[in-house]
């Protein structure tokens, strides 16, 4: 618990630190990446989401669960099945990064919460809803109005509009078509955009699935990169205002990487851990066993001083991080 708070203590403190930061840089837009057609296939370079019942059709993945039950099931555990939801705190620091700050700078264009733009969010959607950037501006106001909606209703004690919002919240996520399709590509001048109609995975092949009967080999699947692209370097330097939350793919280069480490955050997170598609951090017991290495030799002994004789314990205590990267991250 406490660890929990210190981690979001110092998470606060570096969004309010980065936050304050303008610099002015070119917007990367997200725009020419892969969008999901109304009729299920993938498009890259096809049209946008114009409501968020829209958008989370784009990304519905229901029909995946239903061929791959087990891994729906571990999926549905971990956290990237409710990324804008979280615990309901992430949820409510959006709401919090938008009233402390768009709507406090001088500069951002934005002083009420209708003037809200995708590229506004993308401070945090970026890794927290990548397929925003498929949807347009006024997905972003319903989505801004739909997190204010929700804290009202809770303290209004208004259940039904509490619980209906707090759905359509959980329903953005990270989900089978963001890791298999949106962000399989990470160099896409390279291995080209992800195409309709395709999942890409390890192996290459068909698939069952009429709308997606193609397998691809992801380029990146089993790669630190693909995770990387959202578990953060540092500020994200390439937005006009940068903001900085996850840090951990930068501590697992610079730190874990260059000091010799070798394994994949797959290879921790999902194959050694057997936890699968339920990816986890502390939550678990078998992450948090594997987290740090104790050595603790106590010697008892006794002072003399003078006349005094004092009994004593001498205590080493060893802490090894064997993490892939700092803890906590954030
Ligand atoms: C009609 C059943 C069916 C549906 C629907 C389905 N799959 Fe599959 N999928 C399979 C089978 C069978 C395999 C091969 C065995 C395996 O790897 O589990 C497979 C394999 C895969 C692989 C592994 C490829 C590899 O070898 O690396 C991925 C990734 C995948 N599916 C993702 C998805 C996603 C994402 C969806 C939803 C868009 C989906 N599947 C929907 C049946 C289905
Ligand atoms: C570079 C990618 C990235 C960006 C940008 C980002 N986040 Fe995060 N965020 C993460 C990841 C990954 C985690 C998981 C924990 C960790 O590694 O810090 C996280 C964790 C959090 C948490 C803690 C959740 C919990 O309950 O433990 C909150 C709250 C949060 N983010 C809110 C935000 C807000 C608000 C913004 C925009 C100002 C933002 N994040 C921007 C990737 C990002
Ligand atoms: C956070 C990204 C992410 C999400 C979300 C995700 N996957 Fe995967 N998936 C991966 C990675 C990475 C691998 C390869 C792991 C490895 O190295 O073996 C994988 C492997 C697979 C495989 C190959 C067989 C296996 O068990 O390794 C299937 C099938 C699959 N995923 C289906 C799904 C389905 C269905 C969903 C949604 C319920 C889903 N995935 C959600 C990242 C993701
Ligand atoms: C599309 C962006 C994205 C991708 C790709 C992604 N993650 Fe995440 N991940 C997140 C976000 C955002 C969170 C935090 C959600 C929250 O707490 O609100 C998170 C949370 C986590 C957590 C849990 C942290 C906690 O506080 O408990 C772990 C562990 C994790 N991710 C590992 C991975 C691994 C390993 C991969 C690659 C196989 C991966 N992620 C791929 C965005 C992503
Ligand atoms: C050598 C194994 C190993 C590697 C490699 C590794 N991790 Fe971890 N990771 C762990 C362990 C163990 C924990 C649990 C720490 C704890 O209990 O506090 C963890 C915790 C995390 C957390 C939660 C951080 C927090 O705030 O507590 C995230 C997010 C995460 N890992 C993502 C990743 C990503 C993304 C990669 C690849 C870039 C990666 N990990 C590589 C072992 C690893």
């Amino acid at each position: 618990m406490s660890k929990r708070r210190s981690n979001v203590l110092s998470f606060s403190a570096m969004v309010l630190a980065l936050f304050s930061l303008l610099l002015l840089g070119a917007f990367t837009s997200t725009t020419l990446a892969a969008g999901i057609g109304k009729d299920g296939t993938i498009a890259a370079k096809r049209g946008k989401a114009t409501t968020l019942d829209e958008l989370i059709a784009m990304y519905d993945s229901s029909s995946c669960f239903e061929c791959h039950q087990d891994i729906h099931e571990e999926w549905s555990q971990s956290v990237h099945a409710r990324s804008v939801y979280g615990t309901g705190r992430t949820a409510a620091t959006f709401r919090t990064a938008f009233t402390n700050g768009f709507m406090n700078w001088a500069y951002s264009g934005v002083e009420k919460p209708e003037d809200v733009e995708v590229e506004h969010l993308m401070g945090c959607a970026k890794c927290h809803l990548p397929q925003l950037a498929d949807a347009t501006d006024d997905v972003a106001k319903e989505l801004v109005a739909t997190i204010f909606d929700w804290m009202d209703a809770y303290q209004n004690d208004d259940m039904a509009t509490f619980e209906k919002h707090q759905e359509t919240l959980l329903d953005l996520n990270i989900n089978c078509l963001v890791c298999h399709n949106r962000m399989a590509i990470t160099h896409k001048w390279t291995d080209g955009y992800p195409q309709d109609g395709v999942v890409y995975g390890k192996n290459a092949g068909e698939h069952y699935d009429p709308n997606f009967p193609i397998v691809r080999q992801g380029p990146n699947m089993e790669a630190s990169i693909l995770c990387g692209q959202c578990h953060g370097l540092g500020p994200n330097l390439e937005l006009d205002n940068p903001t900085q939350c996850a840090t951990g793919y930068g501590s697992y280069l610079f730190s874990y990487i260059t000091n010799g480490g070798d394994k994949t955050c797959q290879e921790c997170h999902m194959l050694e851990s057997g936890l699968g598609h339920n990816i986890q951090s502390y939550r678990s017991e078998v992450m948090a066993e594997k987290a740090i290495d104790w050595h603790v030799t106590a010697r008892p002994m006794v002072w003399r001083d003078g006349r005094n004789v004092r009994p004593k314990v001498m205590v080493d205590v060893a802490m090894t991080n064997k993490a892939g990267h700092g803890i906590p991250d954030g």
